[in-house]
């Protein structure tokens, strides 16, 4: 364990061994080392084997070493010796053809005969990897012009639409999976039948008591008018079952007990009981609700009589104090 190389090769088996670990282990979305912690024992023991491969190929090495004779040992050395020095050949001569640059002696070849107070100009050549990516980017503005302003492939508002509508569909997807995300802010109404059967079923365990079976009221107030204490809607509804009700009125935080994909369960039951009829229900309370975001249909219309419209009586001071402001 004495070189560069041993050591690189024991990092690189332990990584190795480490990658494996984590492929064939299915532990779910967490790292495999932080859901089995035994796996650091696991790995300990490989670094230690690793460790010990390499010493033992180290000392049969140099036994081997040992036991060459004089001239043979020397050959080795020397073969050693020049594997070392034509090891990075490769990377220094790509390294000399992408900058062309003149060694140090070589520069009075190229020095340029004026002299600034002492200060003298290189005629260097352009480094290639400079030249290359200059053409590079000629080529790639080239075809750019091509696609986007002669071929007009796509436009940057078809680009955004595309992205947008990706990410929408990616949002949907993980709201399906991750149905509990939802608050206040961002709840739909659930229209599906399997969440209105689990809204009824939550109904059913914690809020008949107050609300009665059939959501005419008791305690609290009636759910199937459309006049509501606390603003109707499923973000208002899906805000009182998660916040509560006013102090002292009875109605608790249900955020306590019910996960949030519960309460926009139960919030959509509710108001899936809009205009039905109960037995026996309590008078409305609170303000006639209307959905701000509803269209606006019926926006009274009055008919138009061309003869009963009067021309407002327009005051033009008001008009030009109105203008000079
Ligand atoms: C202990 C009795 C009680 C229980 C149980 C109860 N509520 Fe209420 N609820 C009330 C009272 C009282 C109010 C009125 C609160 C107010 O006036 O601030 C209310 C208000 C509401 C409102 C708002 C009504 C409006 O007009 O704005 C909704 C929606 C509601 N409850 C749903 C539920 C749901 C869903 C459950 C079950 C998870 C539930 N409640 C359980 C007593 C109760």
């Amino acid at each position: 364990m004495n070189t560069v190389s041993s050591y690189l090769r024991v990092f690189g088996f332990l990584t190795l061994a480490y990658i494996i670990l984590e492929l064939t282990i299915d532990s779910g979305t967490q790292w495999a080392i932080e859901k089995y912690p035994a796996l650091w024992i696991v790995l300990s023991l490989v670094l230690l084997v690793l460790v010990a491969v390499e010493i033992c190929l180290a000392a049969l090495q140099k036994i081997l070493f040992q036991t060459l004779k004089a001239d043979a040992k020397e050959r080795y050395l020397e073969a050693k010796r020049l594997r070392k020095e034509n090891k990075y050949a490769w990377l220094k001569e790509t390294y000399a053809k992408l900058t062309k640059s003149k060694p140090i002696e070589k520069e009075s070849e190229i020095i340029l005969d004026h002299n600034y107070d002492g200060i003298k100009e290189l005629d260097n050549s352009l480094p290639p990897w400079w030249v290359y990516s200059f053409y590079a980017t000629i080529l790639f503005a080239f075809i750019y012009m091509v696609r986007f302003h002669v071929v007009n492939d796509y436009t940057q508002d078809e680009e955004y639409l595309a992205e947008v509508a990706a990410a929408q569909k990616a949002i949907e997807e993980y709201k399906r999976t991750a149905k509990d995300l939802v608050d206040f802010n961002t709840v739909e109404l659930l229209t599906e039948a399997s969440d209105l059967k689990a809204g009824e079923g939550i109904f059913g365990a914690n809020c008949v008591a107050c609300h009665m079976k059939d959501g005419g009221g008791g305690i609290g107030p009636n759910l199937t008018d459309k006049y509501w204490i606390l603003g109707g809607g499923i973000k208002n509804v899906f805000k009182t079952i998660s916040e509560g009700g006013r102090d002292g009125k009875g109605m608790i935080a249900w955020k306590q007990n019910l996960k949030p994909a519960q309460i926009a369960q139960v919030a959509s039951y509710v108001l899936s009981l809009q205009g039905s009829t109960p037995a026996n229900p309590k008078k409305a309370e609170g303000d006639l609700w209307t959905d701000p975001n509803a269209p606006q249909e019926e926006a009274p219309k009055t008919s138009i009589d061309s003869t009963a419209i009067q021309t407002p009586a327009v005051d033009s001071t008001s008009v030009v104090s109105t203008l000079k402001k």
